[in-house]
């Protein structure tokens, strides 16, 4: 990991809270706020203080911890109340992103496991439980990343839309996590950050990341990409996801469609950063995934600054859905999966021995 992604940690332990920097602010501002109970911690995750599939998972994780700890000195008949309401809490705060749940679901089973024990010996490995989950976050975006970055090639120039950075993750990132071990690989690579209107993760935060690492970047409005795709400017599109449906459809920040049909198009090669926790074998396709609708406000204007006519009606999608025909592959922390399709999912979660036909580890040819 360079000096500045170690740095740069979203999610913190620090003195009994949990502090996360708030991405609402950056790249105006760069500082912490702390977080002491699951209610404010789902509050952190509605308002975007932090985002990102897997590091709301992390979050909702901390804050099943923090009110187990809150709770320590309560009666387990008060303790399993306000519990199952620090879970009811956290799992209301967005709806697509399923690393929230796989989190939340991880949390129940362990408490389940130890249930029997003291209220003090249940909040103490709650809380272990939601370190292992940051620390396996980042051993499985390491892994990701270096299974993707054998499919760049040197001096390849790279689009991703939204970030999947370490400001999305517990650290190294999704797909800006392939774009780093492409770089600590020795390739020269250039990414192209789609500005990801209307929240601005490209802008904001993903171009935020590559300046203070020097990895080169260009920042364009995303209207811009199918004219760099047609001047032969990007060979490859690498994007994160908030939730994988069994058949292979991706759901990711709205604005990755419009960029798998261009990238069709053009015949780029379309991959997905998709950690195993993100796919969701209980959902057949798609057109099932729950897609956020936020505020009309993020569509109007930005902080103080309003542009759009008043009265107007306004829409604001935060997600779409990719249909796994668009999709190169899927690259996961086992390899990467060629053209997703339900066949390939289910025996990738089957638990027996991965086909090689289905893993591809050593890249496209
Ligand atoms: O609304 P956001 O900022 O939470 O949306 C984030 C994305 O769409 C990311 O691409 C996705 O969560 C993958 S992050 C590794």
């Amino acid at each position: 990991m360079s000096e500045q992604n170690q740095f740069v940690e979203t999610l913190r332990w620090r003195d009994g809270r949990l502090e996360m920097i708030d991405q609402r602010v950056l790249p105006a501002r760069f500082e912490y706020l702390a977080y002491t109970s699951a209610a404010q911690t789902a509050e952190g995750i509605r308002s975007m203080v932090v985002r990102g599939a897997p590091a709301i998972g992390c979050a909702a994780a901390y804050g099943v911890a923090l009110d187990a700890l809150r709770l320590r000195n309560a009666s387990p008949a008060d303790f399993v109340a306000e519990m199952d309401k620090a879970f009811d809490v956290l799992a209301a705060s967005r709806p697509t992103a399923v690393n929230l749940f796989w989190a939340l679901k991880r949390m129940r089973t362990v408490w389940d496991a130890v249930k029997e024990q003291s209220v003090g010996a249940i909040a103490e490995r709650l809380l272990a439980e939601a370190h292992e989950v940051t620390a396996e976050d980042i051993r499985i975006n390491r892994a990701m990343g270096a299974f993707g970055a054998e499919l760049l090639s040197d001096g390849a120039c790279v689009l991703t839309h939204c970030n999947a950075g370490s400001l999305a993750t517990a650290g190294h990132g999704t797909a800006l996590g392939v774009f780093r071990s492409a770089v600590e690989a020795g390739k020269k690579i250039s990414v192209i950050a789609d500005e990801t209107r209307p929240f601005l993760q490209g802008a904001r935060l993903t171009a935020w990341e590559m300046v203070q690492e020097k990895i080169p970047v260009t920042l364009i409005t995303d209207n811009m990409a199918g004219f760099m795709m047609s001047k032969g400017e990007i060979d490859a599109v690498v994007v994160g996801t908030d939730r994988v449906a069994a058949n292979g459809d991706v759901a990711n920040k709205i604005g990755t469609y419009m960029v798998a049909v261009l990238a069709r198009r053009h015949n780029i090669p379309f991959y997905v950063a998709c950690p195993l926790s993100t796919i969701d074998m209980g959902i057949a396709s798609g057109m099932d995934i729950p897609i956020e609708e936020r505020s009309a406000d993020e569509v109007k204007g930005f902080l103080d600054t309003l542009w759009a006519a008043e009265g107007v009606k306004i829409r604001n999608p935060a997600f779409d859905v990719t249909p796994a025909e668009l999709v190169t592959g899927l690259i996961t922390e086992k390899g990467v999966i060629l053209q997703p399709n339900r066949e390939k999912l289910v025996s990738l979660f089957s638990g027996n021995q991965l086909d090689d036909t289905i893993l591809e580890p050593r890249g496209l040819s």
